[in-house]
């Protein structure tokens, strides 16, 4: 399963960032076949449901790579799966450059205050800005997760920990098991709350 889904991660990587369409240069066109996931995902990409994640400025790599997995049935959601089940490579590299160029929302909750601290001390400690960058803010294949929804981030940590949420390249499951309940409490609600 982790061997397929390296595989399926370093074909993404070889063909996606090459793939040209006449429709990359049309962002309303590209605007136009977001549509269907704006449903979800909020107008740009800027989720208002607590369970589905925000996509706007997210890395191109991380929403490129996640919706192949998703094509491919190595990351599996009732929901997205079916939405991802027919995209060809070019959508997806348009998929990519949209959303990756929308503006975050300002969050929509905000960290309680005297948790702040035991927040930034739980993702230092723990090395999650040294992947997720200093800022949280994502870089290449790894998600953003500043301002993410607090109840999907929650959701996500726990299922890294009981080792149920796929895992592309096998770095998540063991980040997670350093974290008590309590963590995860903590570091869903800090990282909801930044900008
Ligand atoms: C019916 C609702 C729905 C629609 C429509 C939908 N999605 Fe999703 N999407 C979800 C849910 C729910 C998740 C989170 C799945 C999980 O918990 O693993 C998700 C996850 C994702 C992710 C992974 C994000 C992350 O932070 O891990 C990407 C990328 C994505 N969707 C892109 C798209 C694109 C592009 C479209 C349009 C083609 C789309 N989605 C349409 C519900 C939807
Ligand atoms: C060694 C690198 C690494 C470290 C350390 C790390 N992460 Fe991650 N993280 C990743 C990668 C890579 C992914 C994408 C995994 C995938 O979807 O297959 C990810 C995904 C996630 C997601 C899912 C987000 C989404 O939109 O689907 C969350 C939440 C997350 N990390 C939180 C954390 C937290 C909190 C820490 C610190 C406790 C942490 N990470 C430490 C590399 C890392």
């Amino acid at each position: 399963m982790r061997r397929r889904a390296a595989a399926m991660f370093a074909a993404a990587l070889l063909f996606l960032p090459g793939t040209s369409s006449a429709l990359a240069a049309d962002t309303g066109a590209i605007k136009k076949k977001a549509e269907a996931c704006v449903a979800c995902h909020g107008a740009d990409g800027n989720s208002t449901n607590d369970v589905v994640p925000s996509l706007a400025g997210q890395p191109k790599q991380f929403i490129t790579t996640q919706l192949v997995m998703f094509r491919e049935s190595n990351r599996k959601d009732p929901q997205m799966s079916p939405m991802a089940a027919n995209l060809s490579n070019a959508d997806i590299n348009d998929f990519g450059t949209y959303f990756s160029a929308q503006k975050p929302a300002p969050p929509r909750q905000s960290t309680v205050p005297d948790k702040v601290a035991a927040g930034r001390r739980l993702t230092e400690r723990n090395h999650c800005v040294s992947c997720h960058g200093p800022a949280l803010m994502g870089q290449q294949h790894i998600p953003r997760l500043a301002g993410q929804q607090r109840e999907y981030l929650r959701t996500q940590l726990r299922g890294f920990k009981a080792g149920t949420r796929f895992d592309m390249d096998g770095n998540m499951t063991p980040a997670a098991q350093a974290l008590s309940d309590t963590d995860v409490e903590i570091l869903a609600d800090y990282l909801a709350g930044m900008k």
